[in-house]
């Protein structure tokens, strides 16, 4: 209503009165006419004021609708209004403090599902992908398109948006390198902060299949590698009683033959029980100080009888002044074994070896380099050999009573002492080895040790 309507409406009824007296000429003309001057003016300032109140108010309430702090340009001046102004004010503060929150929760939703260390994926209503999360963007980038367009996911957000409950998909992606994927999807009723209808969990399995797939295959190398001279032995024993009971040359070939077979079981639990401990202390790299020249020098000697029996030649080199390296001497021992070994087992017969320990080039430590002149390793072959039982010739290996255990070892070993094991090999040329062993930090002089 108008400024003018408003001081129509007060000034209406008296100043109808007055009329009413001047008509009847029960008032004097003069003073009548001066009461309705007066009345109609008082009825303007009326009027006036309250319209400005009004306008205030009203300017209050719109910022309230819109989210702004009520802080407001004047104060409403008429009895009441003021009243109405301080509870418009509070209403607006307790308003703004609401929406402040809310929208912090929002955030804060979006937030989580954005740092999540887990892969998320953000479906809207339609199904359609919202968002991914950092952890998803980094795990399956180029991959997600594929991801999303997999079977069995779909099949499963569509079971999980009609029967409001989560469910599961477990995928291959085939390219580009294999992965198993398994996702999680989770219907949010109600809705998340950015309205997504479903979260997406996805993680990658690959590592855990491959790690069941490995256990898998060890128990049942073992139980092959155990069988087949098990087998023999109980050959041998049945022989021993009935056919060769009566042979005694016989007899004393076929126990010599057990005697192998036995000791070369033993030497696969040797070799196994030695991995497991291994394994057990691989993330504590070892705290003693090694120096490998003598190390090497000791295992030398008692390598001879070895080499005789090939006829191989043992070209050794190991630097003088060799760094001390990190190392727990006895595991370093079976590493140099292990490859003095193989190079003089798969080694030219009558060649030569060359055993080699120098300080590396570049970086603080030690390597060994072992080179054979042997029939080598097709290249194929290279990335599997420090697999537990992985033989490139398996009858060979066997054959020279191997367990197929020890470069699995040398891995292990050169692991925990956070080195570098390098294989390289040309057929026809020849191996070579080469394991980096981090030199030991020495210690910092004390104070008072350094000569003033
Ligand atoms: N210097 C080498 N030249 C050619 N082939 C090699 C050489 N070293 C290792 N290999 C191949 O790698 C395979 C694995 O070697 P690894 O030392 O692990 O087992 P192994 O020698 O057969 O058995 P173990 O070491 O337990 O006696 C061997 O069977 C052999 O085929
Ligand atoms: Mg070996």
């Amino acid at each position: 209503m108008g400024m003018l309507g408003a001081g129509a409406v007060v000034a209406g009824v008296p100043v109808a009165a007055l009329l009413f007296l001047l008509a009847m000429r029960w008032a004097p003309v003069a003073p009548t006419l001066f009461a309705i001057g007066m009345t109609v003016l008082a009825a303007m300032l009326f009027a006036l004021r309250w319209s400005r109140d009004v306008q205030v108010l009203s300017g209050t309430i719109r910022r309230v609708g819109a989210d702004e702090s009520a802080s407001q340009p004047g104060q409403p001046v008429l009895p009441g209004m003021q009243r109405l102004a301080g509870d418009l004010e509070r209403l607006a503060r307790r308003s703004a403090a609401r929406s402040a929150l809310i929208e912090q929760l929002r955030r804060a939703d979006g937030t989580v599902v954005e740092r999540l260390p887990d892969p998320l994926i953000v479906l809207a209503a339609d199904r359609s992908v919202g968002r991914a999360n950092s952890a998803a963007r980094a795990a399956f980038g180029a991959d997600m398109p594929a991801v999303l367009r997999h079977p069995e996911l779909r099949a499963a957000i569509d079971r999980a948006f009609a029967s409001e409950t989560t469910e599961t998909a477990d995928m291959t992606l085939p390219v580009p390198v294999p992965r198993e994927v398994h996702a999680a999807v989770v219907p949010m009723d109600p809705p998340i902060a950015d309205g997504g209808r479903a979260v997406v969990v996805l993680s990658d399995r690959t590592r855990e299949r491959a790690v069941e797939r490995m256990r898998a295959d060890f128990v049942a190398n073992v139980s092959h590698e155990l069988r087949t001279p098990l087998a023999s032995l109980i050959g041998f024993i049945d022989t021993l009683r009935g056919p060769a009971a009566d042979d005694p040359p016989a007899q004393q070939r076929f126990l010599a033959i057990m005697g192998e077979q036995a000791a070369r079981m033993n030497r696969l639990i040797d070799d196994l029980l030695s991995l497991s401990r291994i394994e057990l202390v691989e993330h504590q790299p070892p705290s003693g100080s090694v120096d490998l020249g003598e190390l090497a020098t000791r295992l030398i000697a008692g390598f001879e009888p070895r080499l005789r029996e090939r006829s191989v030649q043992l070209d050794v080199r190991i630097q003088g002044d060799l760094p001390a390296v990190v190392g727990d001497a006895d595991q370093l021992v079976q590493v140099l074994q292990n490859l003095l070994d193989n190079a003089v087992k798969y080694g030219r017969e009558g060649g030569t070896v060359r055993f080699e320990i120098a300080a590396a080039a570049g970086r603080a430590g030690a390597v060994i380099t072992v080179t054979d002149q042997g029939a080598g390793i097709p290249r194929e072959h290279l990335p599997r050999l420090t697999e537990r039982f992985y033989r490139v010739d398996t009858s060979r290996s066997r054959a020279a009573g191997g367990t197929g255990l020890g470069l699995a070892i040398v891995k292990h070993i050169v692991n925990r002492h956070r080195g570098q094991l390098s294989i390289e090999s040309e057929e026809g040329v020849g191996t070579t080895v080469r394991v980096w062993l981090p030199q030991t930090v020495a210690q910092r002089p004390v104070a008072s040790d350094i000569p003033a």
